[in-house]
C-alpha cells in the first residue's frame, strides 16, 4: 500500500473582472486530504473530519474527480481517500475544488504523474459539477497549478499559469454565512450589454499585463467588477464597507471571493494586508456576525506533499 499526505489549498476565484476564468492559489488555508492506493480495486471514502459530507463515492467531489480521471486511465485501481476538511463549505474559497484538486493531483502522483497538471484540471472539474452543477475551473486551476491562473477557453480547454509577483498578500473575511454556489449563481444576469462587456474584458487584460509588469497601481485598477458584484454583493452583509475601508487602509482593489460569501482584499506587501485585516476585523465584529479572516501570500506551488507514507 502506498500512500500520500497532502495539503489541499483555498482559492479566489474570479478576482473581480474575470467571472469563471481568473483565479489564484492561498498558502495559509486549506484541507489535508491522505490518499492511498490499495489493493482491493475501488474508490473508498473511509474518513472525512471537519464537515458533514456524503462517504458515497459518486456523492462526494473527491470520489467523482478521481472516478473520471480512472475513466479517462482505464485500469481498475484500489483506492482509499481520507478528507480533514478546514475550508467550509459554502464559503467562496474553493472547498469542494480544494477536495476535487486535492483528489486527482495525489492519486495522479501515486500513479507516476501520467497526467499535467492541466490534464487533471478536466477531472476535478467533474467534482465542481457535482457541487454546483456547473463544472467552472477558475478555482480548481489554481490549486492544481499554483499561482494565478487563467481559463482562456472551456471548450476545448486552455488553462495559462501566469505570472505571480511575490509582494501580494490577499486578505480575505469568510463571515459565517453559507451561500451556495448554485444559489449565488442563480442571481447571474445571462445576457449583457457590449459597454458592459467592454468595461469588464479591459479589466481582464489590464490585471494580466499588472501581474506580468509588476504594476501594482494597474492591478488595483483592473480589480473592478461591473458585471457580476453589483448583483451578487447583496447577499454579503457589509460588503460596501469592507471595500471601502480596505481601500482606506491601501489594499489595491477588494471584490467578492468566488461566488461569496468570503470577500477578498489584494494587497502589495504583508503590513498593508494586516491592517486592511485590524479594519475589516473592526467592521465585522459590530455585526456580531462569527467570521474568520485570513492572510496569505500567493501560493506559487498549489498542491504540497506534507508526507509520503
Ligand atoms: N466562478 C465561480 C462563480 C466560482 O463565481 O460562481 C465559484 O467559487
Amino acid at each position: 500500500m502506498k500512500s500520500i499526505k497532502i495539503f489541499a489549498p483555498a482559492t479566489v476565484a474570479n478576482l473581480s473582472c474575470g467571472f469563471d476564468v481568473l483565479g489564484c492559489c492561498l498558502d495559509t488555508i486549506g484541507d489535508e486530504m491522505v490518499i492511498s492506493l490499495t489493493e482491493k480495486p475501488g474508490i473508498k471514502i473511509t474518513k472525512i473530519d471537519g464537515a458533514d459530507l456524503p462517504l458515497e463515492t459518486h456523492k462526494n467531489v473527491a470520489g467523482v474527480a478521481i472516478e473520471a480521471l480512472l475513466a479517462a486511465y482505464g485500469k481498475d485501481i484500489g483506492i482509499t481517500i481520507e478528507i480533514y476538511k478546514k475550508i467550509k463549505a459554502g464559503s467562496g474559497i474553493g472547498s469542494s475544488a480544494a477536495s476535487s484538486a486535492g483528489a486527482v493531483w495525489a492519486v495522479n502522483h501515486l500513479l507516476g504523474t501520467p497526467y499535467t497538471p492541466q490534464e487533471l484540471v478536466k477531472f476535478a472539474m467533474e467534482g465542481e459539477k457535482l457541487a454546483s452543477g456547473n463544472a467552472h475551473a477558475d478555482n480548481v486551476a489554481p490549486a492544481l497549478l499554483g499561482g494565478f491562473t487563467l481559463v482562456r477557453s472551456y471548450d476545448p480547454l486552455d488553462i495559462i499559469k501566469l505570472h505571480s509577483p511575490t509582494d501580494l498578500v490577499m486578505t480575505v473575511i469568510h463571515p459565517q454565512i453559507e451561500v451556495k454556489t448554485s444559489d449565488s449563481r442563480s442571481v447571474i444576469k445571462h445576457k449583457i450589454t457590449l459597454k458592459k462587456a467592454i468595461h469588464q474584458w479591459g479589466n481582464v487584460g489590464g490585471l494580466i499585463a499588472g501581474l506580468y509588469k509588476e504594476d501594482y497601481d494597474l492591478i488595483g485598477r483592473s480589480l473592478e467588477d461591473v458585471i457580476i458584484e453589483p448583483l451578487r454583493s447583496i447577499l454579503i452583509p457589509e460588503f460596501d464597507t469592507v471595500k471601502a475601508v480596505a481601500t482606506e487602509q491601501g489594499a489595491l482593489g477588494s471584490g467578492i471571493s468566488g461566488s461569496g460569501p468570503s470577500i477578498f482584499a489584494l494587497n502589495r506587501g504583508l503590513e498593508t494586508a494586516n491592517n486592511v485585516a485590524d479594519a475589516i476585523h473592526e467592521v465585522y465584529r459590530k455585526t456580531g456576525l462569527d467570521f474568520d479572516i485570513h492572510i496569505s501570500r500567493i501560493n506559487n506551488k498549489g498542491i504540497k506533499i506534507i508526507e509520503e507514507i
